[in-house]
């Protein structure tokens, strides 16, 4: 399908704003692009939280040409007064001509108002171009918005028969390079991500984002004994931060020489991951990653902390009865009460394929 000029433009902005993936949290990824007879003079996106939007640099880059133009930009512009001025009173004193808007702020309390102040001062605005990508693009931001709570995702590599280990737990690795490289990819877009004591003890993983490039999320580990190696990849906080949540007191002596480590230790009692995801919002983040077994992943599923699943299956089958899969007992037992997933979306990477769905909120 070819793209008209302004859906290339609104997709030129989603691009900008994708320079800052993984590092506006709390505030959405927005990029501007200002035209002037089909030109582009001036572009920004926001770099992250405290620095100015995306439209202050579109502005500053185009200067006067700004004058009669007409601006795009995948979220609503701000009009209050938050770290930075609103705006929309950039771009009305910039004497723009046309706004067009990918979607609109979320935010009950200010939506359609950084619309209506543009219209109100004679600025022709257009709403809803390339809408489901900017929505898409941008579905952490909202959820968060809406629901106080950081958005979840679990990403799980599994072989065709369905098991995440073998009997013994080994499970280096179920998927080829390229799948890893994809999630890779995807610890970049997260703001944090999280696996249980089990899998520190079994699998020792970096959670890094390896050749994907920056920034790391911060890598969290749940564990309610604290029974933990005290040599692991990540207790070396060189490359990333590491968090370690654990209940309170319990084993101050390894809470010690994590902190010395460089390790940050919290306690949470009790330690769901309902919690932490409470504790994160608190953080500011926006998503968080959950890549550990099973044991975790149907908690985290019970208790809401699941929003979006990304499965990566390998054509190889691994057998054994007691071989773990990638959720472990959500207490259902008629086919009825099943977790329904929706908007599927499906494709191969390397020898793997991959599977992702959103959970059906009812
Ligand atoms: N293929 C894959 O995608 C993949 C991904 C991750 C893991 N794995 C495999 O999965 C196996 C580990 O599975 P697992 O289910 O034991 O995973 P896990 O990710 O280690 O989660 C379980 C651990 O989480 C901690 N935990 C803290 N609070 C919890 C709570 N409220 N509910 C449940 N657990 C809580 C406990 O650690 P403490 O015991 O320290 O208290 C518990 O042992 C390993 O064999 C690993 O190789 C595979
Ligand atoms: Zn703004």
């Amino acid at each position: 399908m070819t793209l008209n000029f302004d859906q290339e433009m609104m997709q030129y902005c989603l691009k900008l704003a994708c320079q800052a993936l993984g590092k506006t949290a709390p505030n959405p990824l927005v990029g501007c692009v200002i035209v002037q007879d089909k030109k582009i003079v001036g572009e920004g996106f926001h770099p992250g939280a405290g620095q100015p939007h995306a439209e202050v640099f579109a502005l500053r880059n185009a200067g006067e040409k700004a004058k009669g133009a007409t601006v795009y930009v995948n979220l609503e512009p701000c009009n209050h007064f938050g770290r930075t001025p609103p705006c929309t009173e950039a771009l009305i004193q910039a004497e723009v001509a046309k706004v067009v808007v990918g979607m609109v702020d979320p935010n009950p309390l200010v939506s359609g108002t950084g619309i209506q102040r543009l219209k109100d001062a004679g600025i022709e605005v257009i709403v809803g171009l390339e809408e489901p990508d900017c929505q898409q693009l941008n579905e952490a931001f909202v959820y968060r918005i809406l629901h106080q709570k950081p958005w979840g995702i679990l990403k799980y590599a599994m072989t065709l028969d369905g098991k995440i280990a073998t009997t013994t737990g080994h499970s280096s690795w179920v998927t080829g390079t390229e799948a890893r490289q994809k999630v890779h990819q995807l610890r970049v877009a997260c703001d944090a991500v999280i696996v249980g004591g089990n899998t520190v003890r079994r699998d020792n993983p970096w959670l890094t984002t390896h050749e994907a490039g920056e920034p790391n999320p911060l890598r969290v580990v749940m564990s309610r004994t604290l029974d933990l190696p005290k040599q692991a990849h990540l207790w070396d906080t060189q490359e990333a931060k590491t968090l370690v949540i654990t209940e309170e007191g319990v084993n101050p002596d390894f809470q010690q020489f994590l902190q010395n480590k460089g390790v940050e230790v919290a306690e949470l009692s009790p330690l769901t991951p309902a919690q932490v995801m409470a504790y994160l919002y608190k953080r500011q983040f926006l998503s968080v990653l959950w890549e550990c077994g099973g044991t975790l992943a149907a908690q985290a599923l019970v208790d809401g902390s699941i929003h979006k699943i990304l499965a990566f299956i390998a054509p190889k089958i691994i057998g054994g009865k007691t071989a773990p899969s990638p959720v472990a007992d959500l207490g259902l037992t008629q086919m009825t009460e099943a977790l329904l997933l929706e908007r599927m979306t499906w494709g191969s990477v390397g020898k793997d394929f991959w599977i992702e769905g959103y959970l059906f909120q009812t």
